[in-house]
């Protein structure tokens, strides 16, 4: 399989990374995976939404030699000094950091901005003078907008329903001026709900898995915006963090200066994710045994998603190896701990 030789290639010829949003969900887990591929990382953050407690986990997680492989510099996309720095000497960049969530834009377009696209165009200008060999970005299923089709497919999008959704699109458009202008060509990731260890549970933003789960542990009421029949594409961390590897490695030219949908390709309602959390808790020892409280549709969301993975498929050799009820049984024993841990 192309991902395991790739890792493979790596570990005889690492390379130097650079994570933004290293101290988040997404961003320190391709932390973990690439320090125990012993590669050089560098991480730039500035825990406006991620933690330090992340990147504390991560030290537990690999040897010592491999945590002397990563450099952090605490800093933020919005002042390009600060991506200077952190481009200097990388060969591929992953450039997660931003303001995620909907609601969160709603309520604060400007900041949602100013991280997203200034914040974005900062980093495209910065890999772009340190010359970087790849620049690999996070980009977001909420560009499809109000496009009916099912699944979706890459090229065919919809009016955006949300600023964040808009600051996504507003990336890719950057990303291929900036190919087209400076010859500088990157790869855009669109993420369809990522979940697993490290996303946070906690704040009004929290996505819903992390969000149902901490409350099924506390054994609080569940909160379901919408009738339950809402659908995602949940996709689990390894298999974003796979797309990343194989899409910053690449060397086809036809590959490069694309976007790519990043999920599995499979369609879960909200009511049919409410039971497995509930079932694969059960395992690890918590029963929760409440009803779903629903409540009204959130807005800005879009009713159903699930994405159409074959050009990922056909051009970076992506296999997402974990389905979202593997996934969920993967992540569960970790919020468990953690969770426990904290109350
Ligand atoms: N999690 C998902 O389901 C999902 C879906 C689609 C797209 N995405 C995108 O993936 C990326 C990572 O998301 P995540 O889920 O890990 O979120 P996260 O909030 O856990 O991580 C984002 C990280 O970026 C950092 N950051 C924010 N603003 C910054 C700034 N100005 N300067 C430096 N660092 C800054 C945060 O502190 C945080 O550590 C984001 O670009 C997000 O929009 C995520």
């Amino acid at each position: 399989m192309q991902y395991e030789e790739t890792k493979q290639t790596l570990v005889n010829h690492p390379k130097k990374w650079l994570i933004t949003g290293v101290g988040g969900f997404i961003g320190s887990n391709l932390l973990e995976t690439l320090l125990k591929l012993d590669q050089d990382v560098v991480g730039l953050d500035n825990f406006a939404t991620g933690h330090r407690k992340n990147l504390a986990e991560v030290k537990t997680l690999v040897s010592e030699d491999q945590w002397q492989r990563f450099n952090f510099i605490e800093g933020d996309i919005r002042n390009v000094d600060d991506c200077h720095q952190a481009c200097t000497g990388v060969d591929y960049v992953l450039h997660q950091a931003a303001l995620g969530s909907v609601p969160r834009s709603l309520a604060d377009p400007i900041a949602t901005n100013e991280t997203n696209i200034s914040g974005f165009l900062n980093m495209l200008v910065a890999a772009r003078d340190a010359k970087v060999s790849s620049f690999t970005y996070a980009a977001s299923s909420s560009t499809y907008g109000d496009h009916p089709a099912l699944p979706k497919v890459e090229d065919a999008i919809g009016k955006p329903l949300s600023p964040y959704a808009v600051t996504k699109y507003v990336n890719e458009l950057y990303a291929e001026v900036f190919a087209r202008s400076y010859d500088f060509h990157s790869i855009g990731l669109r993420y369809f709900n990522v979940f697993g260890r490290r996303q946070d549970p906690d704040g009004a933003y929290a996505a819903v898995i992390p969000k149902w789960t901490a409350a099924m542990i506390s054994d609080d009421e569940v909160f379901m915006n919408g009738d339950g029949e809402t659908s995602r594409d949940f996709c689990y961390i390894d298999n974003t963090v796979q797309a990343n590897i194989l899409a910053a490695t690449t060397t086809d030219p036809e590959a490069k200066n694309q976007v790519y949908n990043v999920a599995v390709g499979d369609r879960t309602t909200l009511n049919e994710l409410f039971n497995a959390i509930k079932l694969a808790l059960i395992d690890n020892g918590v029963i929760y045994e409440k009803p779903p409280t629903y409540r009204d549709f959130r807005e800005g969301d879009v009713r159903h998603s699930q994405a159409d993975i074959s050009k990922a498929k056909n051009l970076l050799g992506y296999n997402p190896q974990f389905n979202i009820e593997q996934g969920i049984d993967r992540a569960m024993p970790w919020y468990v701990k953690s969770l426990k841990t904290n109350s």
